[in-house]
């Protein structure tokens, strides 16, 4: 678009003498370039009024966007996923899909509708001729470029054309609050889920592989016992969700091999209570060995001490094992005093 208006007569080809517009060529040479057809000049390059009608239309399509974009907004919030219309001859449809893609597709198209008129009408529309020459560019030409493109930028008013230009900026900065208000879409807030496993005080220790309440005897030094909390079922629907926050693991230590004091008052009868899931990326932790009391994380190789409350000592895990605080009940099964301290898995964002 950008053009160069000297460069017409410049790089017209030899034998049309740089006759501006439609050369006559001698008879005898039928072959010959015709040359570019006269330039003429439209209404707006002439007509000050119309280019300033012009430069309205162009600012009605980018406003029409900004209009389109605020409608987009307000669809999705204001709109019921589930409702229905009819649109002919669409049939049934969302309304909420409706509209979304109806105030997006007017946004986007105003914009280039906008683009595409100032283009054709307002910018020069000055033909030009270059001849081929070396894909490499000598300096002089990289100058010319430069100069061109100066020029080009002045000559498509984007400087002078202030209306058209700001609401072209107002349009396109309104654009993409389309895509940042879909990102709602990606589900409901976590909240606190993250926080919270099922585990809380008076819980029973359920062996995970027998489903039977756990007793301080079932649990036996140099063996690691994974549990869930009572009252969850492999039939819920929500069972896997759970259990991975919840999984638990038990190990019974000498009393006095446990060198963390707080370890020491959470635990019962040498019986310690971890949290399976490695606090890396979040695998189930299921190798154990004795004579350290380390358990590994098979995905990275994070090991833990358990015998010192659950701090990493190898691998990439950011932080300790979260330990869940155990006691006897009346009836002498294990049971929780609570839920975790804190969050069990992987760092996220806002834990801090
Ligand atoms: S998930 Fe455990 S070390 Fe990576």
């Amino acid at each position: 678009m950008s053009s160069h208006d000297n460069s017409h007569e410049d790089h017209l080809p030899e034998g049309r003498g740089g006759e501006e517009g439609g050369a006559v060529e001698p008879a005898d040479n039928p072959f010959a370039d015709p040359g570019l057809p006269p330039h003429e000049p439209r209404q707006q390059d002439i007509d000050e009024r119309a280019a300033k009608r012009s430069e309205r239309t162009v600012a009605l399509f980018f406003t029409a966007s900004m209009v389109a974009t605020i409608a987009f907004i307000a669809s999705f919030v204001a709109l019921p996923v589930d409702k229905i219309i009819y649109v002919f001859p669409l049939g049934h449809i969302s309304a909420l899909n409706f509209a979304l893609g109806l105030t997006l597709g007017i946004a986007l198209f105003t914009i280039g509708a906008g683009a595409v008129h100032w283009a054709r009408t307002l910018m020069s529309d000055v033909e030009i001729a270059d001849e081929r020459h070396p894909i490499e560019a000598s300096p002089e030409v990289k100058a010319k470029v430069l100069d061109d493109f100066r020029q080009g930028a002045a000559e498509s008013g984007f400087g002078r054309r202030k209306l058209a230009r700001n609401t072209l900026f107002g349009a396109l900065a309104l654009v993409p609050l389309s895509g940042l208000v879909l990102l709602r879409d990606l589900g409901p807030l976590p909240q606190d889920k993250l926080r919270h496993t099922k585990w809380g005080k008076g819980k029973r220790l359920i062996n995970q592989n027998t489903n039977e309440a756990l007793r301080p005897e079932d649990i036996v030094v140099g063996s690691l016992t994974f549990a869930m909390p009572e009252g969850m079922s492999e039939e819920d629907h929500d069972f896997q969700t759970q259990i991975a926050k919840a999984a638990l693991m038990l190990v019974r230590l000498q009393p006095e091999n446990i060198k963390d004091k707080r370890e020491l008052d959470w635990s019962h009868d040498g019986i310690v209570a971890f949290s399976k899931i490695c606090t890396h990326v979040g695998c189930p932790i299921n190798l154990y060995e004795q004579q350290t009391h380390h358990v590994l994380c098979p995905c990275h190789q994070s090991t833990f001490d358990l015998s010192d409350g659950g701090r990493v000592i190898f691998g990439p895990a950011g932080h300790a094992l979260p330990q869940l605080r155990i006691g006897v009940n009346k009836d002498g099964y294990l049971e929780a005093k609570g839920d975790f301290a804190e969050p069990v898995g992987p760092a996220f964002w806002e834990r801090g």
